[in-house]
């Protein structure tokens, strides 16, 4: 099946008996080249950096209750979840994926909040610093291959030669319910906004929301269009060296990419998702690239603002300033009704 079936309630229920847990902030800034701007800003997101928290953990804790069921012939409980007993059960499971460093801190903390292990493959393009983060989580890490593609195959291989569960946060034909999970997971960002825009009467028109692989924009595409009372114009904002989601929507097919190394590291995904393609395709999203150097202004303004992340975590803000200086978009929309979204992906390193 790669078709995006998501029930949010099950995320929201664990995260709800999660000591940890709190909605991430919603801030309005007006200050941003003159615009009011609504940002979600997911950069301490369950005290992991990134929205990725959501889903990994999620993930790792459906994986591990639904092989329980399988086992017990017993649903688990969610005090069982972080019993003993549990703990026990699944210290013989290893999860394995490849990352370009935030997925792969919420699969090794989920391993290790419900006793698994976890392998986590990194290319030599991901920093020192996603190292040493996964190691403090108990993960093994494996550098694997130049690229984030080369290190998705390394998993997958790793995967299928050992006894190890393949958690990737992309899927592909054969591949789907995994990464289907970490979507669901993510469900969480856009139901926390509805229910904080409801609180302040006030929706944004536009929305921005980064890609690499799509998992998130199409988990929000589908929440937004599935439960959002106010109808919003979604915007997908790929790297220019990236664009593997907006390839494939011009071709009707997934379609992977070719181009130069990204600044934007978590974006710089060649190959979409299957699950989040087909989700996009229905979501009636556009497309839009963003270069580096556009990245870099972005972040130095969200700095400039208390807001400190990587160009990757600032994509959405410039994918909204790339679009809002077109002519085309200034005789479209006056001012005063453009009330964009953007979610800040991730903190700074
Ligand atoms: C900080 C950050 N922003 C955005 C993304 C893009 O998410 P997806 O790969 O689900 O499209 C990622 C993915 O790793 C990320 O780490």
């Amino acid at each position: 099946m790669t078709e995006f079936n998501p029930n949010y309630i099950n995320p929201q229920l664990l995260l709800n008996a999660c000591p940890m847990y709190e909605k991430s902030p919603l801030i309005q800034l007006k200050s941003i080249a003159q615009l009011d701007v609504f940002i979600k800003d997911e950069s301490h997101r369950m005290g992991l950096g990134s929205f990725k928290a959501l889903g990994g953990i999620y993930a790792v804790a459906t994986l591990l209750a639904d092989k329980w069921l399988a086992v017990t012939g017993k649903k688990l409980t969610l005090e069982q979840y972080t019993s003993i007993e549990f703990k026990h059960f699944s210290s013989s499971t290893t999860f394995i994926c490849a990352s370009a460093g935030n997925h792969g801190l919420a699969v090794a903390s989920g391993a290790k909040i419900f006793g698994a292990k976890a392998i986590i493959h990194l290319s030599e393009e991901v920093p020192e610093e996603f190292e040493k983060r996964l190691i403090e989580k108990c993960a093994v890490v494996v550098r694997s291959g130049k690229t984030y593609e080369e290190s998705v195959d390394a998993a997958i291989k790793d995967a299928n030669s050992s006894h190890g569960v393949l958690l990737a946060d992309g899927s592909w034909k054969g591949y789907t319910y995994p990464p289907s999970l970490v979507m669901e997971g993510y469900t969480v960002i856009a139901n926390e906004l509805r229910e904080q825009f409801t609180q302040i009467k006030k929706w944004p028109s536009h929305v921005f929301i980064q890609a690499g692989v799509g998992g998130l924009a199409a988990s929000m595409a589908y929440m937004i269009r599935k439960y959002w009372q106010q109808q919003p114009e979604i915007i997908v904002v790929e790297s220019e060296f990236a664009p593997c989601l907006r390839t494939s929507h011009r071709n009707g097919i997934a379609t992977t990419v070719e181009g130069n190394v990204s600044i934007m590291g978590r974006l710089d995904c060649k190959a979409p998702s299957l699950v989040a393609f087909n989700a996009l395709e229905k979501a009636h999203v556009d497309y839009l690239t963003i270069s580096d150097k556009e990245s870099i202004d972005a972040t130095r303004i969200l700095q400039e603002n208390n807001i400190s992340t990587t160009p990757s975590g600032a994509a959405g803000l410039a994918g909204l300033l790339k679009m809002y200086k077109t002519e085309k978009f200034q005789t479209f929309f006056a001012k005063n009704n453009f009330k964009p979204l953007i979610i800040v992906t991730e903190n700074k390193l």
